[in-house]
């Protein structure tokens, strides 16, 4: 294997970030101030893959050739990888896959649907939570209550304390490291989300008038990030500086506009075969589980043209099968039969 890979794949956490060449020019990004990098490991990453750090090197799924090149060429190019695949192929768990080995920390993860806007992930506002605190600290302002008054002498009078960084917006910190931000199933987006998107990861940054406005009075102020930590904001604008590692998924019920997919790194993961199923089987069922459930895999991928079934489905019947203890001929009926209730096609209902 070269060793321009810095996503190996190999399951087991390394520090491979460390040698990421620098970017291209053009994307390079000099925000500031840098903001303490999140714990490097998240226990919801490590539940979606089904390993464990012990022994992750052994059980890991070993992700297929071109998507491991494609992940590092986004790594390498500073941009976007556009995941496209039938539903249950892997596309949301890739980037847990980057984060748990790469040791980038917890997943920001925005799931769009059609009334996603921009904003939504880039920052939040509380005007009113606001108003009603200041109304309520006036009143008691001669009272034994009257410490709340203090956030008036915070930089912006406190207005950081309502300011609270979306994903996308957490995504484009100024941090040492990428963080991975998962923007999950765009195609579900409003016609104008796309080319809105494009435009924030092209400047790697985006402003927050409400500070802006402060500028002069106020220009480092403390927000509160999708971590929950408070991060500085200075002159109301966030710029990246690690431009962060972003996967968006997309089940293909749409098209994407062509500025959009021209800025990405496109990587289609195709329908499993069964060395890949048997190893997503080994990932979260042990050593061995492929083996016992050979016959369980043979089944899923026994489909009709145009059927859609999702690994979920599969793991479902497995685990169903392991805890069930089901032996005698009777219970054998019963497997069979919840089998391939389980397994029935997501297209057909009925
Ligand atoms: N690298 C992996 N290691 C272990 N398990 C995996 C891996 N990739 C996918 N899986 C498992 O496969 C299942 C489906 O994965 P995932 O949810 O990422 O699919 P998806 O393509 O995002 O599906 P959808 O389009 O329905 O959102 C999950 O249960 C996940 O745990
Ligand atoms: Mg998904």
């Amino acid at each position: 294997m070269s060793d321009w890979l810095i996503y190996r794949g190999a399951g087991a956490p390394h520090d491979g970030i460390e040698h990421l060449p620098p970017p291209p020019p053009w994307r390079d990004f000099d925000g500031g101030p840098v903001v303490p990098p999140p714990a490097a490991l998240d226990p919801a990453s490590e539940r979606r893959l089904g390993v464990r750090p012990a022994e992750a090197e052994a059980r890991h799924h070993r992700p297929g050739e071109t998507e491991r090149e494609l992940v590092n060429a986004a790594l390498y190019l500073r941009r976007p990888l556009l995941v496209t695949g039938a539903p249950g192929s892997g596309k949301s768990t890739l980037a847990h896959a980057v984060a748990y080995e790469l040791g980038l920390g917890r997943v920001l993860s925005w799931p769009v649907v059609s009334r996603s806007t921009l904003r939504d992930g880039l920052y939040a506002y509380d005007a009113i939570g606001r108003l009603q605190d200041l109304q309520i600290a006036r009143q008691s302002v001669a009272g034994p209550e009257a410490p709340s008054v203090a956030a008036e002498d915070e930089p912006g009078g406190g207005i950081g304390r309502y300011i609270r960084l979306g994903p996308l917006g957490t995504a484009l910190l100024p941090a040492a490291r990428p963080r991975v931000l998962l923007v999950d199933e765009l195609d579900k987006s409003d016609i104008d989300l796309p080319n809105d998107l494009l435009n924030v990861l092209e400047e790697g940054e985006f402003r927050i008038p409400e500070l802006e406005r402060l500028a002069g009075s106020a220009s480092e102020v403390p927000v509160l990030s999708d971590d929950g930590t408070r991060v500085t904001v200075r002159d109301g604008r966030v710029r990246c500086r690690a431009f962060p590692f972003i996967v968006l998924t997309s089940n293909g019920e749409r098209d994407f506009p062509a500025p959009l997919l021209r800025r990405c790194i496109h990587l289609h993961i195709p329908l499993p075969d069964k060395e890949r199923l048997a190893s997503m089987v080994r990932a979260h069922f042990g050593e061995g589980a492929a083996e016992r459930h050979e016959a369980v895999i043979d089944r899923f991928l026994d489909r009709e043209p145009g059927d859609v079934r999702a690994v979920d489905q599969l793991f479902n019947a497995i685990h169903l099968t392991q805890k069930a203890g089901w032996t005698n001929e009777d219970e054998e009926e019963t497997r069979r039969r919840l089998t391939a209730e389980l397994l029935r096609p997501l297209d057909r209902t009925r």
